[in-house]
This record gives C-alpha cells, sequence and structure tokens, in this order.
C-alpha cells in the first residue's frame, strides 16, 4: 500500500483547518495509508517512508512559515537523492498574497528533485467553502493518482 505524508504547521488554525480538508479528500482513497505530521513532530524518517508529500504552510514575512523551513532544513540532507521523482503538492494560507511561501518552498524541494503534482492551493484571507472543497479535491486527487501509480 502507498503512503501519502501531509506535513504543516500553523501558527493559529487555519491552515490546520486546510490540512483536514487535504486529508479528509486523501482518505477517500481506500489504496493509500495517510499520514498526517506537524512540522514540528516530522522527520526525514516520516518522508523517506513516503510515496508522496503534501506541504502545508501560512506565509508569514513574504516566505513559509519558520517551522516549516526548519522541516525542511532538518530532512533536507537526509533525503536529498533518495526521493527523487515522487510527487508532492503545497498549500498556504496567506492574509493577503502567498506567493513568496510558494516559492521559497519551490526552491527548496526543486534541490529534492520531487515532481510537483499539482498546482499549489494558496487560501488568502478566510477559508471559505469552495476552497475547503478545492483542498479536499487537492487530496482526492493526490491520493488516487499515487494509489494508480499515474503520479
Ligand atoms: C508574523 C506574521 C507574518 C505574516 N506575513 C504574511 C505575509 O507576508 N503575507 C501574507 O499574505 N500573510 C501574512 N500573514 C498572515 C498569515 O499568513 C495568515 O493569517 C495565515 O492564514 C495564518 O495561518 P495560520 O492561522 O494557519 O497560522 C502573516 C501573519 C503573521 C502572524
Amino acid at each position: 500500500m502507498k503512503t501519502l505524508l501531509i506535513v504543516y504547521h500553523t501558527g493559529g488554525v487555519k491552515t490546520a483547518r486546510m490540512a483536514q480538508a487535504v486529508e479528509r479528500g486523501a482518505k477517500t482513497e481506500p489504496g493509500v495509508r495517510v499520514v498526517v505530521k506537524r512540522c514540528a513532530d516530522a522527520g526525514a524518517e516520516d518522508v523517506l517512508a513516503a510515496d508522496g508529500l503534501i506541504l502545508g504552510t501560512p506565509e508569514n514575512f513574504g516566505y513559509m512559515s519558520g517551522m516549516m523551513k526548519d522541516f525542511l532544513e532538518r530532512i533536507f540532507y537526509a533525503c536529498e537523492g533518495k526521493v527523487a521523482g515522487r510527487p508532492w503538492a503545497l498549500f498556504v494560507g496567506a492574509g493577503q498574497d502567498g506567493t513568496g511561501a510558494v516559492s521559497s518552498v519551490e526552491r527548496i524541494v526543486t534541490g529534492l528533485r520531487l515532481k510537483k503534482a499539482a498546482d499549489p492551493v494558496i487560501v488568502v484571507k478566510d477559508l471559505q467553502p469552495v476552497q475547503i472543497a478545492a483542498l479536499e479535491e487537492l487530496g482526492a486527487t493526490f491520493a488516487s493518482g499515487l494509489a494508480l501509480g499515474v503520479l
């Protein structure tokens, strides 16, 4: 069975609610084991054990959150060269922008040679039902792609 790892940070509640929506969507695919961890609790062993990775972060000061950067710093060298080609995706909670968080994560993940499986989902301001649906769709599409081996 394939494993999908969702790693996120929240400084409040929004990105956690976004992660829950992605998880709900992913769990509609019975052929995939879904593991959800906060950045502080996740490490290289989780990433190495996963067939696909979805990251979630707020945008803080035009960048990914410090906790997401800490997570990526801790896993980078342990995973470099071992996860190339595995699919990944990203969701970002932002107040007014979100693009700085996207580009900062993409730059680092490019170094791991992961394969982008979907466009990033950015939620600016409050989380609306249509965005929750988009996040559930991200999780469901990613998980079914993993199960089918097409990502
Ligand atoms: C210290 C700090 C810096 C922030 N910087 C940005 C920013 O650069 N761009 C932006 O769009 N939102 C920014 N925000 C707003 C957060 O990204 C937004 O409120 C987000 O939804 C918070 O998610 P969370 O509740 O999961 O922590 C900032 C918030 C904080 C607390």
